[in-house]
């Protein structure tokens, strides 16, 4: 049996893969520190609360005002400020005008690129394929610091359960393993292999923490979260950054358990600081400091300032409470100049492994890489493998480029900006190219016909219907391109319902009663809830909102040069009720089974008192998802086959392999992701049904057959019961399959 080409590996394989070729050697040997305690040494308390402030270049009204506060060491970082000739003047002032010449750090938001734009995160999160995550993110610093932004505000990796909340779209979904593979891949891209490199950047692990838990996905909103899910699930993603040496944390907004993510020493210094020895700086959130006065949580923004250094938040984003409170704080000894020089320490730690005391200004040569056509080239794979094929009827996909002619439809068909999705700061629409476009190209124009039939995704009016129905009726088959604008995720724009906007679903009713082939592609920033349409289209394929090359992408799917690869991210569910729906739940005292579940419609009139199954599920909803965790077809069929372990029992230090054949039994190449989830039947604390603990994604021609190995340590089992962080001797449950609902089964004892 040939050995398959491994794409990518689970975490274990993969961290260890990069983390010795980046940060480990660096922070073993960091010649900066002596340089830090000189500099530390000279610097006056203002020059000191200088560098733990950074601002948007608006607040201080003018460039003049910006330049003398930089001048005066008054500023160690600013936001939102870009431009190589800009930078470099505001750099220069810096360093040469400045009495110690300490060089500013500038940082952006590139979350899914600068110019060349990538799907959005979640999207990028479904390609299971962390080294093309990492080599999107090292293009987005190539791109971003080739105009003098050092410092990014990602990777964004906050676990949500709940699609309503807008910022699902920048997080890499529901799993803490698949995130936390995520995030190290995403942290070693925009830092490099050498953080001296001009073009890499800091990252910022954020938003630190549990700001996904928003309660009724309602944005900013209140969290609570008990220390098993906050150290199980919530922290593992910012813990595998900070092992991937992320430089920087960003502290959130939101009040986690009545102390706000800004001020809880608990999580910035405890588990952060003491437990995992983080050693860069946190920043706040844009203005978290000072909304803890808006939380009830502070007196006063001097209140607020005293708060968030007492807990650890380095450097102040966007408001001056630590300008304009410091000095006053230390006379009232409400903090320490303690707290103060190792705010400052940290910071500049930074900027010497970054290299900015050396190497301060930015070529303006870098610049000829924007835009380069291998980034588009990248742009355009990470999108294809992001998608995931959800239905395929018939295999009416793919399409023969012999076809007649296609309807292309629906308003995403031709939607520049909202295919780049939200959080693109940066990105132009005038570089997307368009599905409409790809697929014209592809085809050629004259076998194109194109009605759209709505204005945008939130069009409720049908005057364009008739176009479209007609148009799909002279065509041989129909694209219809379905989702979201770009607005409708994203920071501030949390849904309630998280259907299809306007009046997408009553446009697909009607072109799938026409009963022309009807292929539905959703390009959005959420798992929406799509029952509907998968029930009526022949096939589905979700698109995310797919960057600057989604359309060439999803081209090259429909005519099969590429099978769809993706799989979910996020668990797929029925309707808003379902909320919170994540596959690894656990099992309660009343578990439904098939045949269990009433459904609502089956309730006989009149019905007696009588139990309707006292189970765990919804009358209307049943109790399972629309779509599972993990899931994702292919144009090709992959058949899972002998499942063995190297052992029924595995000692506490021992290890255990877990194997299992995979072969292509379809007509088309194709790349398939096996995943390995686990079950620990019974623990001190009650433990989900399932959980991811690898994966592989592997590339298989048809007809080849391979093995897909993996390893399990007793690390690998151990989670925290609300006191200790263990692993349990007893039964497990072991699973090698396609999603998390289906897989070969095997089981194996964790001897004491
Ligand atoms: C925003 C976001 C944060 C972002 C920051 C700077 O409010 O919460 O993710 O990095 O402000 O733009």
């Amino acid at each position: 049996m040939k050995p398959a080409k491994i794409i990518s590996a689970s975490l274990t394989v993969l961290t260890l893969a990069m983390v010795s070729s980046c940060t480990g050697s660096e922070q073993a040997k960091d010649p900066a520190e002596a340089k830090v305690e000189k500099l530390l040494s000279l610097m006056t308390i203002d020059e000191k609360i200088g560098q733990m402030s950074q601002l948007d270049p608006g607040t201080l009204g003018s460039d003049e005002n910006l330049k003398k506060a930089v001048r005066d060491g008054r500023l160690g970082s600013l936001l939102n400020y870009f431009g190589t000739k800009e930078v470099n003047e505001i750099q220069r002032i810096a360093v040469e005008e400045s009495r110690l010449g300490i060089p500013l750090l500038i940082g952006r938001d590139v979350i899914h690129g600068y110019k060349t734009i990538f799907p959005i995160p979640l999207g990028m999160a479904a390609s299971w394929n962390p080294g093309l995550v990492k080599g999107a993110f090292r293009i987005a610093a190539e791109e971003a610091s080739s105009q003098g932004i050092k410092w990014t505000f990602a990777p964004m990796i906050d676990i949500t359960w709940d699609p309503r909340w807008g910022r699902i779209a920048e997080g890499c979904g529901e799993d803490p393993f698949l995130a936390s593979a995520m995030a190290a891949a995403m942290v070693h891209g925009i830092q490099g292999d050498s953080l001296s490199d001009p073009a890499s950047m800091a990252a910022c692990a954020k938003h630190y923490a549990g700001y996904g838990f928003s309660e009724g996905g309602r944005d900013y909103n209140t969290t609570y979260i008990t220390e098993p899910v906050l150290r199980n699930v919530v922290l593992k993603p910012f813990k595998a950054a900070r092992d991937a040496g992320a430089l920087t944390f960003m502290s959130a907004f939101n009040d986690l358990n009545g102390i706000p993510a800004s001020g809880n020493e608990f999580t910035l210094r405890q588990i952060l600081r003491d437990e995992w020895h983080f050693d860069g700086f946190v920043v706040s959130d844009w203005a978290s400091v000072t909304e803890m006065v808006s939380h009830g949580y502070a007196v006063d923004e001097k209140d607020a300032a005293a708060k968030a250094i007492n807990a650890g938040v380095d450097m102040e984003m966007a408001t001056t409470s630590y300008f304009d409170n410091i000095k006053i704080l230390l006379a009232e000894k409400k903090i320490t100049q303690k707290q103060i020089d190792n705010a400052v320490r940290s910071i500049l730690k930074v900027k010497f492994r970054l290299g900015l005391f050396e190497n301060p200004y930015t070529d303006p040569d870098a610049a000829r890489k924007i835009l380069d056509p291998s980034f588009l080239e990248h742009a355009r794979t990470m999108a294809r493998q992001s998608a995931v094929l959800l239905k395929n009827d018939k295999n009416i996909l793919p399409l023969n480029r012999s076809i007649g002619s296609v309807a292309v439809s629906g308003p995403l068909a031709d939607a520049p900006r909202d295919q780049l999705g939200t959080w693109c700061f940066d990105g132009n629409a005038a570089n997307s190219v368009t599905p409409l476009k790809a697929i014209s190209d592809f085809l050629g124009k004259e076998k194109v016909n194109f009605a759209p039939g709505l204005g945008y995704s939130r069009d409720r009016s049908e005057k364009g219907f008739d176009q479209a129905l007609k148009t799909a009726e002279r065509s041989d088959a129909v694209i219809f391109f379905a989702g979201e604008e770009w607005i409708l995720s994203g920071e501030g724009q949390s849904r309630g319902e998280i259907n299809l906007p306007g009046a997408q679903d009553e446009l697909i009713s009607l072109l799938d009663k026409t009963r022309i082939p009807l292929i539905v592609v959703i390009m959005a920033g959420r798992p929406l809830a799509i029952g509907r349409l998968l029930e009526e289209a022949d096939a589905v394929i979700y698109a995310w909102h797919g960057g600057t090359m989604a359309g060439p992408a999803i081209a090259d799917l429909i005519f099969g040069i590429e099978s769809p690869s993706g799989k979910l991210p996020v668990t797929f569910i029925k309707g808003s009720g379902q909320i919170p729906f994540y596959y690894y739940r656990n099992n309660t005292g009343r578990p439904a089974t098939p045949g269990s579940w009433t459904p609502i419609d089956s309730i006989p009139v009149e019905n007696p008192q009588s139990s309707l199954g006292y189970k765990s599920f919804w009358l209307d909803y049943g109790y399972t998802p629309l779509l599972p965790f993990g899931f994702g077809l292919s144009y090709t069929t992959f058949e899972y086959s002998d499942l063995s372990l190297s052992d029924l029992s595995m000692p506490m230090n021992g290890k255990l392999i877990i194997k299992a054949s995979v072969q292509n039994t379809g007509k088309m190449d194709g790349d398939e992701i096996a995943q390995l989830y686990l079950r620990d039947r019974v623990g001190s604390i009650t433990r989900p049904v399932r959980e991811l603990k690898g994966f592989k994604r592997i590339h298989l021609e048809k007809g080849e057959k391979t093995e897909v190995v993996f390893e399990l340590t007793s690390e690998d089992l151990a989670f925290f019961n609300g006191k200790i962080t263990a692993a349990e001797p007893g039964e497990f449950d072991v699973w090698i399959g396609p999603d998390s609902s289906n897989g070969l089964h095997g089981e194996f004892i964790l001897e004491k």
